[in-house]
């Protein structure tokens, strides 16, 4: 069975065996100690995002359970300086939050449960800054917004319009979180025709160019890096805050050693050979793309790792799925926030070979056969 299910996209494995760690945990929670390999990781991180500071997490869930809160009630100041459209710095008051009605559903998780103490939240059209601005321009004068998008869609894998967002967002003196598990590793800096994903693994806002200390990016390294570990860049000042009034820092258990060296693995070999995975990564989605063509058949997600199908008049996903299977296949069969119903997903990683590829695509021609 060839597998297009996985999402270490670089195929990055961590095989174990030779322990390089002291022990799994310290005992003490992150709000007490943070041990030095941690600190250095953050370091690593916060170079590789391009924001000032990073701090680490054991999952997404635990950084987006304070963070949303935190900011959403004006206790995590975005930045350092003062917006001056806003007349008054992004995050020093209570915000008003605004999620993409598609983003992943952890981050929706956070923004409940800032709903649930009482703060003001709305969902707004998918990758979709008119929108958003529509949507801002109801609120209240004075109550800055809190956007909350992905940066690159699981479900339809297509990039987040981040400048445009981004732009919206300032305007009325906001911030922006970006959750940018699938770009990390994945987006880098300077992307042109040949070089689609840019350089370096950074994520989306390198790939856009933009930053500044009203951009928030919540990732975990999961997927392009293959560590179930997360990370939260900023600015200095909401990092510290973080570190200052983040529940789960007091809580919870703090990441594990054994991840923490993991992902510092992992980012050197992004330096080392990360580019070149990427490109591999990106012919093999171009191959998987002109031999769909060939079929009458497209995707979203340009070059992308994750190919989801366009709907095929006539032909149930749910069957087209089940055939793939039979056919030797493993695809996604997923409904998500950004479609409509069931659609199939095929998730590339560097680790395929071109042969794996035109196997998918002589068993997607053998279902359609079927499904005809
Ligand atoms: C956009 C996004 N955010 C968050 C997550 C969850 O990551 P984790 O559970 O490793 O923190 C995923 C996992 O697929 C994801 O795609």
């Amino acid at each position: 069975m060839i597998d297009f299910t996985s999402a270490l996209y670089l195929g990055m494995e961590h095989a174990g065996g030779a322990a390089r760690w002291p022990s799994l945990t310290t005992g003490v929670p992150a709000a007490l100690r943070v041990p030095d390999e941690v600190r250095d990781l953050e370091g690593s991180l916060g170079a590789l995002f391009g924001t000032e500071r990073c701090l680490v997490g054991p999952s997404t869930l635990h950084l987006f359970f304070d963070l949303i809160l935190l900011m959403a009630k004006g206790r995590l100041v975005a930045t350092q300086q003062d917006n001056p459209r806003a007349g008054r710095t992004p995050g020093s008051g209570v915000m008003s939050i605004h999620v993409d009605r598609a983003a992943y559903p952890i981050a929706h998780w956070g923004v409940e449960r800032a709903a649930g103490a009482g703060l003001q939240m709305s969902a707004f059209r998918h990758h979709d800054p008119e929108a958003l601005a529509r949507q801002l321009r109801k609120c209240r004068v004075g109550v800055h917004p809190l956007v909350v998008v992905d940066g690159v869609c699981p479900g339809c894998g297509s990039a987040a319009p981040i400048p445009s967002l981004l732009e919206v967002t300032r305007a009325f003196g906001g911030a922006l979180v970006v959750d940018d598990t699938q770009a990390i590793g994945i987006l880098g800096v300077r992307p042109n025709a040949q070089v689609p994903l840019g350089c370096g693994g950074g994520g989306s806002l390198r790939w856009h160019g933009v930053g500044g200390g009203d951009v928030v990016v919540v990732s975990s390294l999961a997927k392009a890096f293959g560590v179930p570990l997360a990370a939260l860049g900023g600015s200095a000042r909401l990092i510290e805050g973080f570190e200052r009034e983040g529940e789960t820092r007091v809580y919870c258990s703090p990441p594990s050693l054994c991840h923490v060296h993991a992902a510092a693995d992992a980012l050197v070999r992004n330096r080392r050979t990360g580019d070149r995975l990427r490109g591999r990564l990106v012919s093999l989605v171009d191959r998987f793309q002109e031999a769909i063509l060939r079929l009458g058949l497209s995707t979203s997600g340009g070059s992308l790792p994750v190919q989801t199908l366009q709907p095929i008049p006539g032909v149930d996903p749910v069957r087209l799925h089940e055939s793939l299977l039979a056919h030797g296949v493993r695809s996604v069969l997923a409904s998500s926030r950004c479609g409509r119903g069931a659609r199939v997903t095929f998730l590339i990683t560097a680790a395929h070979r071109p042969a794996d590829i035109d196997r998918a695509a002589d068993a997607l021609a053998g279902a359609l056969r079927a499904a005809a």
